[in-house]
């Protein structure tokens, strides 16, 4: 222990001392074949592309970086990695001049058949670029941490950054977008200069349940290329993530959603921000300077940084797509409408986002307030004075007890039993009772916009699996969905939900409650949004997807996942089991698919990890076949050229994607049980609210 605790004191001071390898000179690009199989990366190397130079000066611009130039046995050791990653080099225009490179012994080149060719130096003095050899490869998240030999240093906007990469990309963890938010009041950008920051470990997550920071408001990036500092050419997209959790939980230091894995597969930049939550992101007090939306502003702050930044990490800041999954997805609906965000960024993916849940008689449910936004009086009424009470602040006047909470630790505002965690109409970063999809208005962003669901969202958050077992359907409808006996009745006259037949009535009422809960909570509204979004043209183009496949994700009534059976160590995906919130973000958005239970899984992951990757690059979901070709995604082409075209939603027929491997077209999903539930596709177009 005492040897652990001192390493931790030496580590920060000796990075902050040693020399690291920078973008001054060159571009550097890190080139992966990524099959997104982490068993697989021990069969695989990267290598370091660097800008031409002559011959004589090669051998020392790897050095320079701390590696040596590649060779040719290193080459045809990986010659399949090589032609792949070199084909695509020259598949986006960049293998100039001659699609030749230099190596330690000579140059290589793959020709336009894909043959691997060590052919004569040309004699004629020619600058070539040159492929270094790329020495560190931890590959996964956990496990890649800085040491003296990986560590890159960059700079941008007056300060220095230093990061380091491991086998799939360069990484930049833990940069402060903000300076340290006083509590209670919107943050500002970072406001040193002339700093060297250490980005090569995560930062405190947010204030959450009592522990974490209120200093907090950070960033970090996954990258494949840094460009030779000041150059801003062959800048890459950029996905802009932001975390779930209630609005009350998450951090960006996430292993599902690090961004390794796509950056390398897919080419691009992939950003993950943190933001306050609960009561220190999200408290709203009528008549007063506490107007709330805090955690909002924060994320269109960070949005701010990389529109500055992001090209000096390789990413391109008019190419940004911002996405989020659940309070991440309620975020970027948020966003979506928000007037000071209209405009810094370029499309939109909303996973899972939660709303309606006005039905069955019920007011609101838990959902309902991510996608009508309280006002700040409603939202001051439900977590206002009890969370002054709770904390000791019991004054007279409220202005005093302002003052008392600002006093209160962190840990205890963010533990107390009342919390702040709605997004309010407060008239400057949300000014609408809802996102305005009827009509194409100033107001809403018009980009390319992606929603969709994880099938069975409702077995996560909604339905609750019964205490103890329960002898009849309606007992356990009642409760799983907290509701009385006749609108339980209700659900099974309507004959729209039924029971699917396993034997074990707790279970099988729990499904049907579960579906219930997944239209109600989450589909309905999110339909509902994207049909009126393709009939007014609010977005520039409405794309809509269920999620068929997941592995992990939110087991709130730990039911487990696939069932194991024999030759299936880690669940059979043929078997039934519920398809969880959040349990198709990490594979299926960044390719992290872990434990990988059948070979479907990974080829579904490299599959919808290319759809999502390509609605970042260009507003539409679609990769070419030449794409798919050149950089030998075989499985996810097969799989593209089945199914066809994603389209996006036309009118009442969708279509739609389920996703899995293949996916599937479709049309809308329990359009009739949505309209039971009142919330019919048509919701928004007839006048909503
Ligand atoms: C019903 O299914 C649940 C969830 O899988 C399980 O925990 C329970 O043991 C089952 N009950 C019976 C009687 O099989
Ligand atoms: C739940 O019911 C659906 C049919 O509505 C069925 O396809 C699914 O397999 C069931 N899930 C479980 C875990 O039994
Ligand atoms: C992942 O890679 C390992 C090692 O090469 C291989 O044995 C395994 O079959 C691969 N898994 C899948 C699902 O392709």
């Amino acid at each position: 222990m005492l040897h652990l605790a001192l390493l931790a004191l030496v580590l920060p001071s000796a990075i902050a001392h040693t020399p690291v390898i920078s973008n001054a000179k060159t571009s550097l690009t890190l080139l992966y074949q990524n099959n997104l199989n982490g068993t697989d990366d021990s069969n695989h190397i990267g290598f370091l592309l660097l800008d031409p130079s002559d011959k004589k000066d090669a051998a020392k611009a790897c050095e320079a970086i701390g590696e040596s130039l590649i060779s040719r046995s290193q080459i045809k050791a990986h010659s399949a990695d090589f032609v792949s990653s070199l084909s695509y080099v020259a598949y986006a225009g960049r293998a100039q001049p001659a699609h030749l490179y230099h190596i330690s012994d000579g140059v290589v080149a793959v020709d336009a058949h894909e043959n691997l060719m060590f052919p004569p130096i040309p004699s004629r003095s020619i600058k070539l670029p040159v492929l270094c050899t790329q020495s560190s490869q931890q590959g996964q998240p956990w496990d890649a941490v800085a040491t003296t030999s990986n560590q890159v240093a960059i700079a941008s906007t007056g300060n220095t950054y230093v990061g380091y990469r491991n086998q799939k990309s360069f990484r930049f963890l833990g940069i402060p977008y903000a300076d340290t938010p006083k509590r209670f009041v919107h943050s500002v950008p970072y406001s040193k200069t002339k700093q060297t920051l250490d980005a090569t470990v995560y930062a405190p997550q947010c204030m959450q349940y009592g522990s974490g920071a209120e200093s907090c408001l950070f960033l970090n990036v996954q990258t494949p290329y840094l460009p030779k500092q000041g150059s801003k050419k062959d800048l890459r997209p950029v996905l802009f993530w932001i975390h779930g959790g209630g609005f009350t939980g998450g951090s960006a230091a996430d292993a599902g959603t690090d961004g390794g894995n796509l950056a390398s597969r897919e080419d691009i930049v992939v950003v993950q921000i943190q933001y306050r939550l609960g009561t220190l992101g999200f408290l709203a007090i009528p008549g007063t300077s506490v107007t709330g939306n805090y955690g909002i502003a924060d994320q269109i702050n960070a949005l701010q940084w990389v529109i500055k930044n992001i090209a000096s990490f390789g990413g391109n800041p008019k190419q940004i797509t911002i996405g989020g999954d659940s309070a991440g997805a309620g975020s970027v609906r948020a966003l979506l409408g928000s007037p000071p965000a209209n405009g810094k960024f370029q499309g939109a993916i909303a996973m899972s986002n939660l709303g309606g849940g006005v039905t069955l008689g019920l007011e609101s449910t838990y959902s309902t307030t991510y996608s009508s936004y309280l006002t700040v009086a409603e939202s001051y009424a439900l977590a206002g004075q009890n969370i002054f009470l709770a904390a000791g602040c019991k004054q007279a006047a409220l202005s005093e007890q302002i003052a008392c909470l600002k006093n209160v630790p962190a840990s205890t505002v963010s533990g107390l039993s009342s919390t702040a965690r709605y997004v309010v109409q407060d008239g400057t970063y949300v000014n609408t009772p809802q996102l305005n999809v009827v009509k194409r208005s100033g107001s809403t962003a018009h980009v390319p916009a992606m929603f969709g669901v994880a099938r069975d969202d409702g077995s996560s958050i909604g339905a609750s699996y019964p205490a103890t077992p329960v002898t009849s359907e309606i007992e356990g409808i009642q409760k799983s969905l907290g509701i009385s006996a006749s609108y339980a009745q209700s659900v099974i006259d309507s004959g729209l939900f039924p029971l699917y037949n396993t034997g074990n009535i707790t279970l099988d009422s729990f499904n049907v409650s579960a579906r219930v809960a997944t239209d109600s909570g989450f589909r309905c509204v999110d339909q509902a949004t994207m049909f009126a979004a393709a009939k007014s043209h609010a977005f520039a183009a409405s794309y809509y997807y269920e999620m068929d496949r997941t592995v992990g994700g939110y087991d709130s009534n730990l039911l487990g996942g696939a069932p194991v059976t024999p030759g299936y160590p880690n669940g059979n995906p043929n078997l039934p089991y519920f398809r969880f919130h959040s349990g198709a973000t990490a594979p299926f958005i960044f390719g992290n698919v872990s434990p990988i239970r059948d070979s479907n899984d990974l080829k579904a992951a490299q599959l919808n990890s290319g759809y999502f990757a390509q609605f970042v690059k260009n507003g539409q979901p679609n990769p070419s076949e030449r794409y798919l070709t050149t950089r030998k995604y075989g499985d996810t082409l097969h799989a593209v050229q089945h199914t066809g075209q994603w389209n996006q939603i036309k009118d009442k027929n969708g279509p739609i994607r389920l996703l899995d491997y293949p996916s599937v077209s479709s049309g809308f999903v329990d359009v009739p049980q949505c309209a039971f539930l009142n919330y019919p596709l048509s919701y928004y177009v007839d006048g909503g609210r």
